[in-house]
């Protein structure tokens, strides 16, 4: 029991050290909670939407709006569509009418986030019959959401 302690309050004090000298180095404001930078909403774009990676988000969510392809879902082919299309927007579904797409700072309460779980409160996952994202993908967004959903 002891050394345990020791060890795991010698790895906090480590941690805080770590924050400091991040705050100390970076005039921009990032998040105090975490030393790891969150991701850009590039780096999400280019992981999950372009028909070229596993994400295939594009497949069906680049097509017109349609309840049956997309759920009424239409993100465009880029990354500025896409992001217009989801951030503090409401769904147009049936399945999921009342959620909001991104709620920044809330990806619990984000629809986009919620719908890659691996049962969503509305609706299928995502993507549509693929295979479900990675936790490290879904880390991603979490980190994206939860630090503003900027258009980074
Ligand atoms: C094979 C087609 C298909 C693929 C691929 C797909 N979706 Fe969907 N998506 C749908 C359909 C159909 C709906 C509406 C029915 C439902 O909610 O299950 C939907 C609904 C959604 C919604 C809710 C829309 C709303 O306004 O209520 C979100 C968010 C979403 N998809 C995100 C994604 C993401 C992110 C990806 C990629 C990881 C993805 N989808 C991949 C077909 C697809």
């Amino acid at each position: 029991m002891p050394p345990v302690m020791r060890r795991r309050a010698f790895g906090a004090s480590r941690f805080v050290v770590a924050l400091g000298l991040v705050g100390c180095s970076s005039s921009t404001s990032s998040s105090p909670s975490s030393s790891v930078e969150p991701s850009t909403f590039t780096d999400v774009y280019a992981m999950m939407f372009p028909l070229a990676t596993k994400g295939q988000c594009n497949f069906c969510h680049s097509l017109p709006p349609n309840e049956k392809s997309n759920g009424n879902l239409s993100m465009g082919e880029d990354k500025a569509s896409a992001y217009a299309a989801l951030v503090g927007k409401p769904s147009a579904s049936h399945s999921c009418s009342g959620g909001t797409l991104v709620v920044a700072g809330q990806p619990d309460a984000s629809l986009f986030f919620q719908k890659l779980s691996a049962s969503p409160a509305c609706g299928g996952r995502m993507p549509l019959g693929g295979d479900p994202l990675t936790p490290e993908q879904l880390d991603m967004i979490r980190s994206w959401i939860s630090a503003g959903a900027k258009d980074d």
